[in-house]
């Protein structure tokens, strides 16, 4: 359905939109007490802010936030799959610009890009990086007008540093995924617990008892092997880093090689953010009835445009076999995120944190408007230690202080042994 400032699956799901953003909202006190304050202080008045994020229930509530601190906002996906089509309504309905949903063409999906794009944004908030990077290549004009950007996600992380690194970079950018509170909630805690989620909801499969190889042992892949091992699998982790790799032996994992892992895996989970980690060379060697699934940022890290090439079915929604020399290889959610395309998201426990960073990212962006460089920022420690404290408030959990005494000691180095 579209309108002039809306296209959505359907604007008559807006009734249960407004049920499920109000859920997300009674689980989210930290990112409402930011918008209580915004609501006052207005941070954002007269700015445009355009967003390319997942629009889930979550999302949401971030988007009502900036609103309330005085911003103009449009917003889109940053996936074809993920988009939530009853929450998508309820912003349609009650006013917001949004062009997004479930299941949209590549083409579409470019289309809303430029959008969101053609509302002239002062601010940017991405996950993946693809509205910077159309911005940059295709509307440079807009760049003068923008005062910073956002960034949710790994993914997008390591391309703006590319960008950055080849001075392609024209404005600056805060990497909130590098916030110590996001990697413990949203990477650790949300991918460990939405990527089971997501594979449960597409496969029912059981999971105790099965060899489940987790590709990548950074924040995602750590959440992803505590959660499968919690439900009786044999967890066996394959990496390139051998610092990672380390930390995956000392936790109780198997390591060994993906050509190796390939073999005697029934379960493979890719959260690496590169490209092929999954080659047709390793599902040939794969048992029948594999199943795969990513939670990687982009639905490359699968081989799917090889995978493509042989017979498929479609078993239930959003879980497809594929048959492969008499092999059957099952896949989830087209080998697109699976905690997104298969089920919700990460919880909204854990988004309020990931959006706390992106509220107050875009208030630092504001107050040091003209004073940052055009590179990849990450937020003083002292935000993110805010973030932290305010979730705790949320959660009813008080620390103690330092003494007068301790905090001299910490800043003292005469007294030893
Ligand atoms: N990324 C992962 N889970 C998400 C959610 N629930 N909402 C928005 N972005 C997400």
């Amino acid at each position: 359905m579209q309108a002039e400032n809306y296209t959505v699956q359907d604007i008559k799901l807006a009734e249960q939109g407004r049920k499920n953003i109000a859920w997300a909202e009674m689980q989210m006190p930290a990112l409402l007490k930011i918008k209580e304050r915004f609501a006052k202080e207005k941070p954002f008045k007269g700015m445009r802010i355009a967003l390319a994020l997942h629009v889930t229930k979550e999302t949401a509530v971030l988007v009502k936030t900036l609103a309330a601190g005085g911003a103009d906002v449009a917003i889109t996906g940053c996936n074809p799959l993920s988009a939530q089509d009853d929450v998508c309504a309820a912003l349609a309905a009650d006013g917001v610009k949004v062009w997004a949903y479930k299941g949209e063409s590549k083409e579409d999906y470019y289309t809303f890009l430029n959008k969101v794009i053609a509302t002239k944004p002062n601010i940017t908030i991405d996950d993946g990086c693809d509205l910077v990077t159309e911005i940059h290549q295709k509307h440079a004009a807009l760049i003068p007008s923008i005062i910073g950007g956002c960034e949710e996600t790994t993914t997008g992380v390591i391309r703006l540093k590319a960008m950055e690194q080849e001075k392609a970079l024209k404005y600056p950018m805060i990497a909130v995924n590098d916030n110590k509170t996001k990697h413990l909630l949203d990477n650790y805690l949300g991918t460990g617990q939405s990527t089971i989620d997501g594979l449960l909801r597409a496969s029912n499969i059981l999971f105790a008892g099965k060899v489940v190889v987790v590709l990548g042992y950074g924040s995602c892949g750590k959440g992803v092997a505590l959660r499968a091992d919690g439900l009786g699998a044999r967890v066996i982790v394959t990496e390139v880093d051998h610092f990672a790799a380390l930390q995956a032996v000392y936790d109780g994992f198997a390591v060994m090689p993906m050509k190796e892992a390939a073999k005697i895996g029934d379960v493979f989970i890719t959260v690496t953010g590169n490209k092929h980690v999954i080659r047709m060379e390793h599902i040939k060697t794969m048992k029948d009835g594999t199943v795969l699934a990513n939670s990687g940022h982009f639905d490359h890290e699968i081989e799917m445009s090889a995978l493509a090439k042989y017979p498929k079915r479609t078993i239930r929604p959003l879980f497809d076999e594929y048959l492969v020399d008499s092999k059957k290889i099952m896949v989830a959610g087209e080998g697109r995120l699976v905690n997104l395309a298969c089920a919700e998201g990460h919880p909204s426990t854990v988004m309020a944190t990931s959006f706390c960073g992106q509220a107050l990212a875009c208030e630092y962006l504001v107050k040091h408007k003209g004073k940052l460089k055009p590179v990849v920022i990450t937020l003083p420690a002292e935000i993110d230690d805010h973030i932290a404290a305010l979730q705790l408030d949320a959660l009813g959990m008080k620390i103690d202080t330092l003494t007068d005494e301790q905090r001299k000691y910490l800043a003292s180095w005469q007294e030893g042994t």
